[in-house]
């Protein structure tokens, strides 16, 4: 089977791994600093405070700013299911907006329609490894008076305007889960340049305390601590970063110009002023269902894009989440109708990637 995606993991981890072992300390401690370090240098953030994973980093980032019961958090449609999950372990209420149909990310226009007196934040996702227009993100937040969080889970190394995402809004969450660009098994960063947010952010995740070791508590925390292992893991993933970015673009670029030709298949719109990052490589078809079927039977994994939140199950009786008419999510529900995901690990190789191209084409070939 070619897989979608897999991390490219090795003796380079081992080595950092092995760091820990010597070492002794296993619960978060020098190497952790030492992967945050890298993360404030990536993002050029003053802050960079590692979680457990990207949801209790966006749980987090959220209570730092006081949002919770009876606030309303708006959210793009089309998102992985924690953006909005995480606003509901904070006790607020998220809100689904529709995206662009060109990039994926919140409609502005559409999320200011939404906007009400119980409207605290925005939190618009980068999806797929583009990035949501931040401009307009910040524009509408002046003008409402609303904070903003940066869902930048699947966001590392993605710029905007030449500024890394995550980086634009009061706080950024960045999430190093097993399928992202960069992993660290579990994992995730919030990204802030304030002092006060940062140190609200490393008490919740500490049981309410600034600093380890003492036992008195001033706030109510919890505990979303990192690991040396996942900070070990982590380095060596970082160091990885640039040559993984290049060639994913690669990955990208040979997909692009192999399926040109396609007239069914269409590759997806990029920002010109988003530095993406290739993370997947993605095409819009009718025909997703029976191109990742067939390919599946060519022993070629592909994935479907995230479901719309306003369709999933287990909002649909819910009172924790609100949604407007259906039909206002209609570029959402196409985006998942077209959307497919061809295999994009660093560890595809030439020959892999070769028989993905020969297979759509031949899938093509009795339909164009
Ligand atoms: C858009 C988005 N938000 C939040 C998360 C949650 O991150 P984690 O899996 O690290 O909890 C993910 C991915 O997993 C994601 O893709």
């Amino acid at each position: 089977m070619i897989n979608q995606i897999e991390p490219w993991i090795d003796y380079n981890e081992l080595r950092e791994l092995k760091r820990v072992v010597d070492s002794t300390f296993v619960t978060e401690a020098m190497l952790t600093e030492e992967f945050e370090e890298m993360n404030r240098e990536l993002t050029g953030t003053k802050h960079a405070i590692a979680m457990s994973n990207g949801t209790v980093a966006i749980y987090c980032a959220l209570k730092a700013l006081d949002i919770g019961p009876g606030d309303e958090v708006i959210v793009p449609a089309m998102t992985f299911i924690a953006t909005a999950n995480a606003v509901i372990m904070a006790g607020a209420t998220p809100v689904f907006c529709d995206v662009y149909e060109d990039t994926f990310c919140m409609d502005i226009e559409k999320a200011e329609e939404l906007i009400n007196p119980r409207t605290k934040a925005i939190m618009p996702v980068h999806l797929y490894g583009q990035s949501a227009d931040m401009e307009k993100v910040m524009e509408i937040a002046s003008k409402y008076d609303l904070k903003v969080v940066e869902d930048a889970a699947q966001g590392v190394g993605v710029r905007f305007l030449g500024k890394h995402v995550g980086t634009f809004g009061d706080v950024g969450v960045l999430s190093f889960y097993g399928n992202k660009t960069i992993t660290c098994g579990e994992g995730g960063m919030v990204l802030t340049d304030n002092d006060e947010l940062a140190a609200r952010c490393y008490k919740l995740k500490n049981h309410g305390r600034a600093k380890k070791g003492i036992f008195v508590h001033e706030d109510i925390g919890f505990n979303f601590s990192f690991t040396e292992m996942q900070a070990a893991v982590g380095i060596a993933q970082m160091k990885k970063l640039p040559e993984i970015m290049e060639r994913k673009r690669k990955i990208y670029d040979r997909y692009l110009t192999e399926l040109a030709a396609l007239k069914r298949l269409h590759p997806v719109f990029i920002d010109p002023r988003t530095d993406p990052v290739f993370w997947f490589t993605s095409f819009l078809s009718n025909e997703t269902e029976d191109l990742s079927e067939y390919l599946l039977d060519c022993k070629i994994q592909t994935r479907r894009f995230f479901y719309p939140l306003h369709l999933q199950p287990c909002y649909q009786e819910s009172n924790l989440i609100k949604k407007g008419n259906n039909k206002k999510y209609s570029v959402s529900k196409r985006t998942y109708d077209k959307g497919i995901s061809l295999p994009s690990s660093y560890t595809l190789s030439e020959k892999e990637q070769e028989k993905v191209i020969i297979k759509i084409k031949n899938f093509y070939a009795n339909r164009n």
